[in-house]
């Protein structure tokens, strides 16, 4: 049987499956085929609508199993508490968070903007010595986000803050060395708040944004026109397809290095 499900969860905690059921299949032989196979998975859901709202979660429907879906989810050695029908979580993205770890210094100071239950803040935190300012809006999320800084030991190096992006930023005008945007749907329309937030001299800004064939040089254009009328530079320093969604729509990462304008 071909099926594609996500899995959230441990061995040691149990986990949820996450099932796209094709049509015309029987929801319950699927659940039960994901069961078989996966004697950890302690609920299977199904996807009943795309992702919504600001929050950017999805209906979920029980198929089979247990109503309690909070997990504890492992990845490349950090743990996550979520409930995959309350918040956002993509268990996909768990590369992308390594490498986005890889680009940074040590000594930052960080903005994460939508931080979610905190996967991006923790990745960078446990691999460098870093401060991070994470900011989310969902309140269940900063509950999960505040309860996984804790599990993974991390009080001292971030700082979770539930709020809207767009009043907190202006508050923390030109503190920070670097700005992440993981809202692929929308971070285009925070790009203001992140050249604000950079220090003065300038810094790295990580702009995740979602579209097809051209969504790379559609991307570039709104971040460097919106950094020139701040009298900003925006150079494009790296690109990463983070993920594919369908043969010609991609979500992708590109980063800037924004600076001051010389003026001639
Ligand atoms: C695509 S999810 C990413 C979450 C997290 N970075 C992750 O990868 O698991 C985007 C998150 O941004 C939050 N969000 C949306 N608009 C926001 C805003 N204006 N200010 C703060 N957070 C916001 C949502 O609640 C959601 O948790």
């Amino acid at each position: 049987m071909r099926i594609a499900y996500d899995l959230i969860g441990s061995r040691e905690t149990g986990a949820v499956a996450i099932v796209d059921v094709p049509e015309g299949m029987d929801p319950l032989k699927v659940a039960e085929e994901i069961l078989r196979r996966h004697p950890h998975v302690k609920s299977v859901l199904r996807k009943a609508g795309g992702r919504e709202g600001d929050y950017r979660t999805r209906p979920l429907e029980l198929i089979a199993g247990s109503q309690d879906t909070e997990v504890i989810h492992k990845e490349h050695g950090y743990k996550l508490k979520l409930d995959p029908k309350l918040v956002y979580f993509s268990p996909r993205e768990a590369t992308e968070r390594q490498l986005l770890s890889d680009l940074v210094e040590d000594g930052e100071l960080i903005f994460l903007m939508f931080a979610g239950v905190g996967p991006y803040a923790i990745a960078i935190a446990r691999r460098k010595s870093v401060q991070i300012v994470g900011v989310e809006i969902n309140s269940i999320a900063v509950r999960y986000f505040q309860e996984n800084i804790k599990i993974n030991g991390l009080s001292h190096k971030i700082f979770p803050i539930e709020g809207d992006v767009s009043y907190l930023a202006p508050a923390m005008r030109g503190r920070f060395d670097r700005v992440v945007m993981p809202l692929p749907l929308g971070a285009y329309r925070f790009i203001r708040e992140a050249l604000i937030s950079l220090k003065e001299g300038g810094g790295y800004v990580h702009f995740y944004y979602w579209g097809g064939e051209d969504a790379l040089k559609q991307a570039e254009s709104l971040f460097k026109r919106e950094a020139a009328s701040f009298g900003l530079e925006a150079k494009s320093i790296g690109f990463r397809v983070v993920s594919s969604y369908a043969p010609r729509v991609d979500k992708i990462r590109i980063d800037f290095f924004v600076k001051p304008m010389l003026v001639k």
